[in-house]
């Protein structure tokens, strides 16, 4: 039972919100642009380092007739993915020893797991596992705009809170989060130097802007509250017992006000952009 990253590195209410939006339908149109994957087709579709399942949930919504399949070590994320996402197949594994028999899926797809993961294994088990002529499609997070409101700037007692902790160790270290992390450039010739075919690279925009008027209330409000959920569990991931309490009632404070504004029409346009970078290969 592995649960590192989500009890130390990124939350499942973190991962599982962020990504809810980042694969909404309002955004997906842009990722199937990429994939060129057939829709009419039962395609078997392997998901690597699901985290709690959000993009396999997109998957099974934007390709009905599919079958997926979605694996990640951290145990959390599997068990919440189990109850919350019907129609897919979650395992817990590791995607470096992948549990399948060579060549049994269609597609292998990842979003933002290469950085983390040492690259022959990562690159050669997606090939072994996929059948001939499969696809491979490979996510990675890349920069953006963040403006924050100021109604959310860190408040007096979060700052106390993060300043007792700062000999407590780096997640992020510790854990060796982002150690195979490669530039734009450098990405598409690790995947075709692994063997993989008609490289393609694409770039969905994401743009999380709750004022903007596009956007539904449901979803401006849940990127308010994908936000709150990411501070909540970074305070949560430091095991501070009731040295925390402060902290999490300024947070929540902050975010109830971040709300009522929103509610009452009063504009912030505080911002999130994202890229993701969409690389596509084929298994000769
Ligand atoms: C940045 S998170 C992304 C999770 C998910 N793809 C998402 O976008 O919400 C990286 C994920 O990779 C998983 N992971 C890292 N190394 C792994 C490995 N060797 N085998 C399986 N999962 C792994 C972590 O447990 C974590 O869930």
């Amino acid at each position: 039972m592995n649960t590192d990253w989500s009890r130390h590195v990124q939350g499942v209410m973190t991962l599982y919100l962020s990504r809810k939006l980042r694969f909404d339908d309002l955004f997906f149109e842009q990722y199937e642009k990429a994939f060129r994957l057939d829709k009419t087709r039962k395609l078997k579709i392997l998901e690597l380092g699901c985290g709690p399942g959000a993009l396999a949930e997109a998957l099974k919504r934007r390709y009905p007739n599919a079958e997926i399949t979605a694996v990640d070590r951290d145990s959390t994320f599997i068990g919440f993915a189990k109850k919350q996402i019907p129609g897919v197949t979650f395992l817990e594994a590791d995607v470096t020893r992948l549990p399948f028999r060579d060549g049994t899926f269609d597609v292998t797809v990842s979003n933002t797991v290469q950085e983390h993961v040492e690259p022959d294994a990562f690159w050669g088990e997606q090939r072994r596992v996929l059948k001939t002529g499969g696809v491979c499609l490979c996510l990675s997070a890349r920069k953006g705009i963040r403006q924050t409101a100021a109604c959310l700037a860190p408040t007096p007692e979060e700052t106390a809170f993060w300043e007792s902790l700062s000999d407590a160790p780096d997640a992020i270290e510790t854990y060796g989060v982002g150690r195979f992390s490669v530039s734009e450039a450098a990405l598409p010739a690790l995947m075709e130097a692994h063997g993989f075919l008609n490289v393609t690279t694409h770039y969905a925009v994401i743009d999380l802007t709750p004022d903007a008027p596009k956007f539904p209330p449901e979803t401006a409000l849940l990127m308010i509250e994908a936000e709150r959920q990411g501070e909540l569990e970074a305070i949560a991931s430091m095991d501070a017992g009731i040295r925390a309490v402060p902290a999490v009632a300024a947070v929540n404070r902050k975010y109830d006000e971040r709300v009522r504004l929103y509610k009452a029409g009063e504009k912030q346009w505080d911002t999130s952009v994202s890229l993701t970078m969409i690389l596509r290969g084929e298994k000769g």
